[in-house]
This record gives C-alpha cells, structure tokens and sequence, in this order.
C-alpha cells in the first residue's frame, strides 16, 4: 500500500539561489503538509552516509561534495501517495527531461545541482526522515 509521507532536501544551489520559499510554497500548493522542517549543513561524512547507496556510482564524490557545501532544507511531507506524487512534482532527476511545471524544470541547473531531494519508496522516506529529524520534530 502507498504510504503517505516522502522526506525532500532542498539541495545548496537552490537555498543559495533564494529558491527556498518559492520551491517550498510550490510543494504546499501541491497538497503537501509540512510534518517538519529545517535549515542545515550535512559535513562530508554525513552526506557520504545519506548517498551510502550511490557508493559504487562514478558521480558519488562530486555528489557528496555538493550536498556539503552549503546548507540545505529537510523536511518531511505529508499526503496521500506521497513518494510517488511528491516524484511527480520534482520531475526527472536531468533537468533536460523534466516535464513542464515541475519543480526541476522551473529551478534546477542541472543532473548534480538539480534543485531538490526525493525519496525513491516508502522505506527510504522512513530512513531519510529518521536520518534528520527527531520524533519531537515531527508535528
Ligand atoms: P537525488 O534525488 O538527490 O538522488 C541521487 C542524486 O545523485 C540525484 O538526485 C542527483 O543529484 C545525483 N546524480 C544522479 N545522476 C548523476 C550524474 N550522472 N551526475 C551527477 N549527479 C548525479
């Protein structure tokens, strides 16, 4: 069954752009509730940790790299069918191929600074939002 909670990051290009409010009123008007929400930096260590995954690929360095070098937003979502509409919305991880709309397509530079975050399952949105957030940060 779908579950109805996705974790996003907003990545450094976008917060250092001055996307943060129109990136996040975007995922509002989308239907998404904000469970809970912060600003800050992942170290290199913690990044390599989030991209753990993605270990063996080419571009794991240059990723961690990025998602350290300046502070990021996370939070977790809220609706039905969340991973998969929160998806949707963000549009391809290449900014070439996003669909018209979406928030890819509007705000990001290109496949490693592309704007923002999604959970690929329900498992990972539980493993990701755990990864930030406390239950007491959750409301
Ligand atoms: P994200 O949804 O955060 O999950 C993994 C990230 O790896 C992805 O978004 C991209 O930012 C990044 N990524 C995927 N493919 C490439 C690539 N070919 N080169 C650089 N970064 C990539």
């Amino acid at each position: 069954m779908a579950g109805n909670r996705t974790f996003t990051m907003i990545k450094p290009e976008a917060v250092e752009n001055g996307n943060t409010g129109a990136i996040l009123a975007k995922i509002q008007e989308a239907g998404f509730k904000l469970i809970a929400l912060k600003k800050t930096r992942l170290s290199s260590e913690r990044a390599g940790e989030f991209y753990e995954v993605h270990k063996e690929r080419p571009f794991y360095g240059e990723l961690v790299d990025y998602m350290s070098s300046g502070p990021i937003i996370a939070a977790i979502l809220e609706k039905d069918n969340a991973v998969l509409d929160f998806r949707t919305l963000i549009g391809s991880t290449d900014p070439a191929e996003a669909a018209e709309g979406t928030i890819r397509k509007a705000f990001a530079e290109s496949k490693a600074k592309n704007a923002v975050h999604g959970s690929d399952s329900d498992d990972n949105a539980q493993i990701e939002g755990d990864f930030f957030f406390t239950a007491d940060e959750r409301f």
